[in-house]
């Protein structure tokens, strides 16, 4: 039975990718979850697959490097899935350290780990194992209007210290391969979006703030583009690039779909106006006017958009799922799990929301 080891898989994607890889191949694989279960982490997002016997979850920091080479001791992995990371923005602006603790020490750690216990006496590897990191489109930097696409040659320019430290994690992965032939791939993905996604997130966050009837912050003229791919679809990708990636190669994941955050918004508002029934009382809180343009974010890249071509053509993969079918999906989900929300709003994330937006 093959293993795989995932970090990161109390987050919003590692958790979709858990379900993703379950619903796909049943009982026929091993999955250990090594989470540290930070503010993003949820254990609540993995209620339904916890009873499993092929599930194990491990809760260990992946800066921790004796609590990681004792998991690579105790069970013998064939995959790693590395997402475990601080993943936004805006705190990366706040506190930049601990992106470089986790994002680029923690990733050393992991590919140490994952060397040490992989590495035959003559330097090589088993033909089986991979370690696939999951970079992000932010490493190329940004975009503007009329400009082409980010490809996997488009060269690094990260701006923020989340961007940053990913790239760092992402070119310590890449000389591991140049250095050692220690067998990875990278893979590049676009903005996710889909259930479990933390409401510090745009998405999540307009969803939650319109039915609740408050503010909608908009950074800067709303202008801003991203290219949006549905989580189940980033699953997907990613266990596509295991079974059939070249070793040593990063894909690019996205499925053209770019939008200003604006547009996003309005997408989100009309769809809650479609969905809620006229006597659910949410209905007359969803409004344009909630819309409230704020002060932009710090060195606030314009532009995203991913060129998906090499995967495309290589592997064979492409997104499923359209916008306007995932975002009722992804609101769907939300309307089904109020108590989750209320959950991981509640505590810390207010403390934050009240500092970040500075409202009371
Ligand atoms: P997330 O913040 O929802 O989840 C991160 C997870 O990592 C949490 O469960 C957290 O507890 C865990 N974690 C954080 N620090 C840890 C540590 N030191 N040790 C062990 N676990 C730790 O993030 P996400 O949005 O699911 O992103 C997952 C990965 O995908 C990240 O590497 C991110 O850079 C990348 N990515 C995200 C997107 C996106 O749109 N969200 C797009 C492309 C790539
Ligand atoms: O592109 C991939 C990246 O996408 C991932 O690597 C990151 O982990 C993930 O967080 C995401 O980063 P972004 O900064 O693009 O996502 P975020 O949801 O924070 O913001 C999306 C856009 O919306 C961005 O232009 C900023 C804007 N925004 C965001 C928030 C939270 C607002 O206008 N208002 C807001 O309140």
């Amino acid at each position: 039975m093959r293993t795989y080891l995932v970090t990161g898989g109390a987050g919003f994607i590692g958790s979709n990718y858990i379900h993703y890889m379950f619903r796909k191949y049943g009982d026929s694989i091993r999955i250990i979850n090594v989470d540290a279960l930070t503010y993003a982490g949820n254990l609540e997002n993995l209620k339904d697959v916890e009873s499993r016997d092929n599930y194990t979850f491990i809760r260990a920091d992946i800066r921790d490097r004796e609590a990681i080479e004792k998991i690579f001791a105790e069970y013998d992995i064939d995959r790693v899935v590395h997402f475990a990371a601080e993943s936004h923005v805006d705190r990366s602006i706040r506190n930049p350290e601990i992106f470089v603790e986790t994002n680029v020490l923690g990733t050393l750690v992991m590919l140490n780990a994952a060397k040490k216990a992989w590495e035959l006496p003559d330097g090589t590897y088993p033909a089986d194992k991979r370690f696939l990191y999951v970079s992000t489109d932010e490493v190329y930097g940004s975009l503007e209007e009329g400009d082409t696409y980010f490809y996997e040659t488009t060269p690094f320019s990260p701006h923020s210290p989340y961007s940053a430290s990913k790239a760092s994690g992402d070119m310590l992965t890449k000389a591991y391969w140049d250095t050692y032939r220690f067998p990875i791939n990278i893979t590049s993905c676009s903005n996710n979006y889909g259930p479990y996604q933390f409401p510090e997130k745009l998405i999540p966050l307009i969803i939650n703030n319109a039915l609740q009837g408050k503010k909608l912050p908009v950074y800067g003229d709303g202008k801003n583009v991203r290219d949006w791919l549905y989580v189940d679809d980033h699953a997907k990708a990613i266990d596509m690039v295991q079974e059939k990636g070249r070793l040593g190669e990063r894909y690019n994941i996205g499925g053209h779909n770019e939008k200003q955050n604006i547009e996003i918004i309005h997408i989100i508002l009309e769809t809650l106006q479609e969905m809620l029934s006229e006597d659910d009382p949410r209905k007359a809180l969803v409004s344009k006017d909630l819309i409230t343009y704020v002060e932009d974010r710090k060195g606030h890249d314009r532009r995203y958009a991913i060129a998906p071509d090499k995967i495309k053509e290589e592997i064979g993969w492409y997104p499923e799922t359209m916008f306007k079918e995932g975002i009722r999906l992804t609101i769907q989900w939300f309307f089904e799990h109020e108590e989750w929300m209320k959950n991981v709003t509640s505590g810390d994330y207010q403390k934050y929301y009240e500092e970040m937006y500075q409202v009371k």
